[in-house]
């Protein structure tokens, strides 16, 4: 009989602490629920909280999310009730800044789950999981889902209009150089010098260039059209047969082409289809040699062009 009284006080002490402290910002409450020597554990990548800074996170999100209501779905318990599942449901209107991103006035839904193990009383230690996703998303931090789209043939038009060159993305995979051809390759700073390339998933190169930490960006000389081939065509040995040279920091960089850049891979954004690998430039090299164009699906010399006078 006292262990039942015991287990619906428990209940009973985690719904009157939470909705005090995370939907009136009163995080006191939590003194009573959880022991001075709590844990609260999110995972191997996050540094676990203790009881004030789960108090100062509660209260930032309070801050960015004033609104914020929590329901409690469901409790599930152990039979003997030290241990506790409690899956969840928060929603709140993001009023103020959060994870550096500024207020944005959307409503937002994050649900998960905490384990908590009873001490005597108290919780000694959490284990928390949600779905980070949701947060991210409604924050415009990252796209997952799709949105009714523009016609492809249309937005293939406008990219034809676009003029680049042509680069060869490469890495180093454990001794085996890969390769594929990239128009998508951008600066994004010069102080610090950053550049970023975006490569399909579906390409048999983008395993290795995952796994890498550096990759070696060639932008191919006018001369070059047959080395673009190569390197547009779908897995086999592109080097064999081809003059090319590890940079200082092991990516293979083409010869002959008319600028060639390392880079220390940064971050690995997934984008639709594709990954955009951002980094650092860690070597960099150019010739006196005229680019390889690539516009309208065509293949272009531009020392034939003419310069219009600005
Ligand atoms: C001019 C040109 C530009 C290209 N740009 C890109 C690009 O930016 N990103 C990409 O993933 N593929 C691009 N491709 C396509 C790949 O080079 C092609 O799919 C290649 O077969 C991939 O090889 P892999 O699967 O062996 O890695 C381009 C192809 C050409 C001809």
């Amino acid at each position: 009989m006292t262990h039942t009284l015991d287990r619906a006080d428990r209940t009973a002490r985690i719904r009157s602490a939470w909705g005090a402290a995370w939907d009136h910002g009163q995080v006191e409450a939590l003194d009573d629920l959880l022991s001075p020597s709590y844990v609260r554990r999110r995972g191997p990548a996050a540094t676990p909280q203790d009881r004030e800074t789960l108090k100062d996170s509660i209260r930032a999100v309070r801050e960015a999310f004033p609104d914020l209501r929590t329901e409690i779905e469901e409790i599930v318990e152990d039979s003997d009730g030290d241990r506790m599942a409690i899956r969840w449901r928060s929603t709140g209107r993001h009023t103020g800044t959060f994870l550096g991103v500024p207020p944005t006035g959307k409503p937002v839904e994050v649900s998960g789950a905490t384990f908590a193990r009873f001490d005597g009383r108290a919780v000694a230690e959490e284990w928390v999981t949600f779905d980070s996703r949701q947060l991210l998303e409604a924050l415009g931090i990252v796209t997952t889902t799709q949105r009714a789209a523009v016609d492809p043939d249309l937005v293939r038009g406008v990219h034809r209009k676009f003029i680049t060159g042509v680069t060869v993305v490469t890495t180093d995979d454990d001794g085996t150089p890969k390769g594929l051809a990239v128009n998508a390759f951008s600066s994004i700073s010069l102080d610090p010098p950053m550049v970023l390339v975006c490569v399909q998933r579906s390409s048999t190169t983008h395993p290795a260039l995952h796994r890498a930490s550096h990759l070696g960006i060639s932008i191919l000389a006018a001369d070059q059209l047959d080395v673009a081939k190569i390197f547009a065509s779908k897995g086999g040995d592109k080097f064999a047969g081809l003059s090319w040279t590890p940079g200082a920091h092991g990516a293979p960089l083409i010869d002959g082409a008319c600028a060639q850049l390392e880079v220390e891979i940064g971050e690995r954004l997934e984008a639709g289809s594709h990954t955009v690998f951002t980094g650092r430039v860690v070597s960099a090299h150019h010739d006196d040699l005229a680019p390889l164009v690539y516009s309208g699906g065509g293949f272009f010399d531009i020392s034939h062009t003419a310069p219009l006078p600005w």
